[in-house]
């Protein structure tokens, strides 16, 4: 077991859009059924919740308008990539979200971002891709374009290691993997291939591993500040590993946007300025 250090919180901005028009009208992963019922109220509670979470624990959080028609909008997390101030569009796999893309870029542009790329190939932004240091994960598999990986590096300069996504379910990265701190992260091995899975080992032999029902209990579908965790609150075990690393999870209940297939991490763009 390795020995608990001293983890440390830094504040981080967050881009979040609430669910007003959230609903599941369509299905584009595993987990959405359109004739299940959802709680549209309930949605907005819950993520009222982990927005007074993130304000709560001293983050800055900025709100893009939700657009009707637009029913996954709410998962923010998917419509661009930002580092060091420099902003990477969606391009979005399904035409239910492309019109998303037009509305993040609106958004990048109203608030004063002048770097900013419009992809050649579909990205779902941090849906895919998780910047961990001064380096960049990126999956594939299902929704992003492995041509994208050298799209994001030229446009970053940064390095960026490539992991496949094998299993439907877990569709973006950022359900089967969540960046805790610059050099650990923790994830669902059987989410990707077996040569991802080797790089991942190689990269982070420390990391924590979710089971199969935290991972589909949307366990790494999580927020970290290099202290708190804001994660859901089924996700028992991987609860009690990150406290036995020294983090502070915060347990969230998050039904409602499981239903289209998203949780915390999916609701939450993180925007890194510097
Ligand atoms: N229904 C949405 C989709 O399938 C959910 C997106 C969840 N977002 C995320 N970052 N994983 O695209």
């Amino acid at each position: 077991m390795p020995e608990t250090v001293r983890r440390t919180a830094t504040r981080r901005h967050y881009l979040m859009c609430r669910p007003t028009h959230f609903e599941v009208s369509y299905a584009i992963n595993p987990w959405m059924d359109p004739d299940k019922p959802m709680d549209a109220d309930l949605a907005l509670a819950q993520w009222e919740r982990v927005r007074d979470l993130f304000v709560g624990l001293g983050h800055e959080v900025s709100y893009i308008d939700p657009v009707p028609g637009l029913p996954d909008m709410v998962f923010s997390a998917n419509g661009a990539t930002v580092v060091d101030g420099k902003v990477l569009i969606a391009k979005f796999r399904h035409r239910e979200r492309a019109a998303e893309a037009d509305a993040y870029r609106a958004w990048f542009e109203e608030h004063g971002y002048s770097d900013i790329k419009v992809p050649e190939y579909v990205n779902e932004g941090e849906g895919d891709f998780a910047p961990a240091g001064r380096r960049i994960l990126a999956g594939a598999g299902f929704r992003s374009d492995p041509g994208a990986f050298e799209e994001l590096r030229a446009f970053f300069g940064l390095p960026v290691v490539g992991l496949t996504l094998t299993d439907p379910r877990f569709y973006h990265l950022d359900t089967a993997l969540c960046v805790l701190d610059d050099d650990l992260v923790m994830y669902y091995p059987a989410a990707f291939s077996d040569e991802s899975r080797a790089v991942l080992r190689e990269l982070y032999p420390d990391a924590i591993l979710a089971t199969r029902e935290d991972a589909e209990a949307f366990g790494l579908n999580a927020v970290s500040d290099g202290l708190n965790v804001v994660l859901t609150e089924t996700a028992t075990d991987l609860i009690e590993a990150l406290r036995a690393r020294g983090f502070e999870p915060h347990g969230v209940d998050m039904s409602e946007l499981l239903k289209a297939g998203g949780a915390v991490k999916c609701c939450s763009q993180e925007i890194r300025d510097t």
